[in-house]
């Protein structure tokens, strides 16, 4: 069985559908596939991917991101939504919880960035302009965000009985971003970092850990952990490169 890795599939676009739609309905019935986050806001769209997903697949594994925690019009919050997310996985036989498969445990990763600003400026702008602002809404007991996030991975936090991979959306690692004037906007890491998720990440003595989120693409090892992204991305921001799963 293979191990391949994708995010931020955003699936609502027709053409990022179609991509993966013309992904070989045959040669990944034994292996399985990691998406870490962002296939849609749109329940029916995550409903759709994933079944399409499941039917390619022997194992689909995902973690919400933070696209499908957005509530547009609907009258519940976001943790609400993300039960419902869960739901949907549940019923589709999507793995939202840790995995065995033949040699290695997989080990899904819930988090929220830490959302900490270099300048009031950078928060004022970013407030103003990061769509999760806007449409995603929080009860009280869910602040802290990322340590609520974070507390939710605490019962998968054990010793494994085989080599482990771990994923998650947002980012584990400061280290892992460019420098300021590379990123699209000079506040990215705000609303992606999620600093506490790298002690679970070596707590499980992952070797890989994949995540998704800044649509950057990246496979580099810091401190003896690979870290990983291979995100499908918007249409716009796809190269030629470009390849919607990568065996890990
Ligand atoms: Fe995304
Ligand atoms: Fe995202």
């Amino acid at each position: 069985m293979r191990l391949f890795a994708t995010s931020d599939l955003h699936s609502d676009y027709k053409e990022n559908f179609n991509w993966l739609k013309q992904l070989s309905d045959t040669a990944y019935r034994d292996d399985a596939l990691i998406v870490a986050g962002d296939v849609s806001d749109r329940l029916e769209i995550v409903r759709e991917t994933l079944l399409l997903l499941r039917a390619k697949f022997r194992h689909v594994l995902f973690t919400p991101g933070n696209h499908e925690l957005w509530v547009r019009g609907e009258p519940f919050d976001s943790i609400e939504k993300l039960k419902r997310i869960l739901d949907l996985c549940e019923e589709l036989d999507v793995t939202t919880r840790p995995l065995r498969l033949d040699d290695v445990w997989v080990v899904p990763l819930f988090s929220w960035y830490d959302g900490v600003f270099d300048s009031e400026k950078d928060e004022r702008t970013a407030r103003l302009s990061w769509v999760d602002f806007h449409v995603c809404k929080w009860p009280e007991d869910a602040a802290p965000l990322p340590d609520y996030f974070l507390r939710m991975n605490e019962p998968h936090l054990k010793t494994y009985d085989a080599p482990v991979v771990t994923f998650s959306h947002f980012i584990p690692r400061s280290d892992i971003f460019p420098p300021k004037e590379y990123l699209r906007f000079s506040w990215l890491e705000s609303v992606s970092l999620c600093a506490g998720l790298d002690h679970q990440i070596r707590t499980l003595k992952s070797h890989t850990h994949v995540c998704g989120h800044t649509h950057t693409t990246f496979d580099l090892v810091i401190d003896g952990v690979r870290y990983i992204q291979n995100a499908v991305r918007y249409p716009r921001e796809r190269t030629e490169t470009s390849v919607p799963i990568k065996q890990i």
